[in-house]
């Protein structure tokens, strides 16, 4: 079907798609997805991946509350010059604290920033654990780990609330997009 649908998508108001949630809580892979579809509708788009991100421009940060705060707001800042390129941008990550969820939406103009809650319960995450990370953290050999030793902070009003475990990554996909369209920031 959506091979078809190419050039028909019009972009309206530029904006950023910030997904947070649990690490393993399915951000990258459902930021992946909706990257892929915006790019079948040849439009410019750029994901901003905390996990990539910190293998980089913030590899000198750690999981404390004040670093996590710092990689937030670079983000955020990349965010901000990449949206003003004439982008789409998805940023995805943890971004554990409601204050600094608030911090980075501050960055951008009113309307561009459109929280993303990848709603996915901690126990399964854990269960899951994909990167074997949860397992270190109760181990102890892992700090700061969000959800075990640092809190998350479920957003309260989050534009798109992402329930997972009811629904296929596609579907995920077609929740973000329905949103982009009820709220025009596309138009077919
Ligand atoms: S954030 O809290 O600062 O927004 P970010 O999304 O960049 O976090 O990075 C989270 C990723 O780092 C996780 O998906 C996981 O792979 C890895 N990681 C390593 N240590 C931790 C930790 N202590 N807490 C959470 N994630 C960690």
């Amino acid at each position: 079907m959506r091979q078809n649908t190419q050039h028909i998508l019009k972009r309206q108001k530029q904006f950023v798609l910030w997904f947070t949630g649990y690490s393993g809580a399915g951000k990258s892979t459902i930021a992946n997805a909706a990257t892929q579809r915006f790019s079948e509708y040849s439009e410019q788009v750029q994901l901003l991946d905390g996990d990539v991100l910190r293998r980089g421009l913030c590899s000198d940060l750690t999981y404390t509350d004040s670093d996590r705060d710092e990689n937030i707001r670079r983000v955020a800042e990349v965010a901000k010059l990449t949206l003003d390129s004439g982008s789409i941008v998805l940023a995805a990550l943890i971004s554990p604290k409601q204050a600094q969820r608030q911090q980075a939406r501050e960055v951008f103009n009113k309307g561009e920033f459109i929280e993303v809650f990848i709603d996915t319960a901690f126990d399964d995450c854990e269960k899951r654990d994909v990167k074997g990370l949860y397992k270190k953290a109760r181990l102890g050999e892992i700090k700061n780990f969000t959800g075990i030793d640092s809190k998350y902070e479920a957003p309260m009003h989050p534009e798109i609330h992402i329930k997972t475990a009811q629904q296929t990554v596609e579907e995920c996909v077609n929740q973000v997009f329905d949103y982009l369209y009820s709220q025009q920031y596309l138009t077919k």
